[in-house]
């Protein structure tokens, strides 16, 4: 059965969005598109939550979040328990992200790159497993602990 990725932008999102979920349905990946659904002026967070939630709950492994600068959708998603929310910039930070961080949703910072690179950015990081080794236990020390 074919991965059921979540993936939700804001109106600065939704155009490398769209481009992202045509490729990800070529990849042979099931689109479960949480909007937005056009260039009007939307809040991100609300998206943001749409994907996180899902992660969290184990309803789906990884998901994907675009957003101006990638920085409001990481604030939003990496409050949800278990979710490790990476803004990639490059092919090397997505692979560094799954690597070494285990990152369960990759966010894309939408007005700072081209479409393509996005394109590869996002093959890349679906692509990359964790390492693993000594990356678990630095994983693991993420989440505080309780006092
Ligand atoms: C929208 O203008 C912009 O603030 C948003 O896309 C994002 O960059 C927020 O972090």
């Amino acid at each position: 059965m074919a991965e059921r990725i979540p993936i939700g932008a804001d109106h600065a999102g939704f155009a490398l969005k769209e481009r992202l979920k045509s490729e990800l349905g070529a990849m042979g990946y099931e689109v479960d598109d949480v909007g937005t659904t056009s260039e009007d002026s939307v809040d991100y967070p609300d998206f943001a939550h749409r994907v996180a939630d899902r992660v969290e709950r184990g309803e789906a492994r990884r998901g994907i979040l675009l957003c101006g600068s990638g920085l409001g959708m990481s604030y939003a998603a990496n409050r949800h328990h278990g979710v490790r929310a990476a803004i990639a910039w490059s092919p090397e930070i997505a692979r560094l992200s799954r690597e070494h961080n285990d990152a369960n949703v990759l966010v894309l910072p939408a007005r700072f790159i081209e479409a393509d690179e996005g394109v590869e950015i996002l093959r890349t990081w679906l692509e990359t497993s964790f390492e693993g080794g000594r990356h678990v236990r630095r994983v693991e020390k993420i989440e505080p602990e309780s006092e």
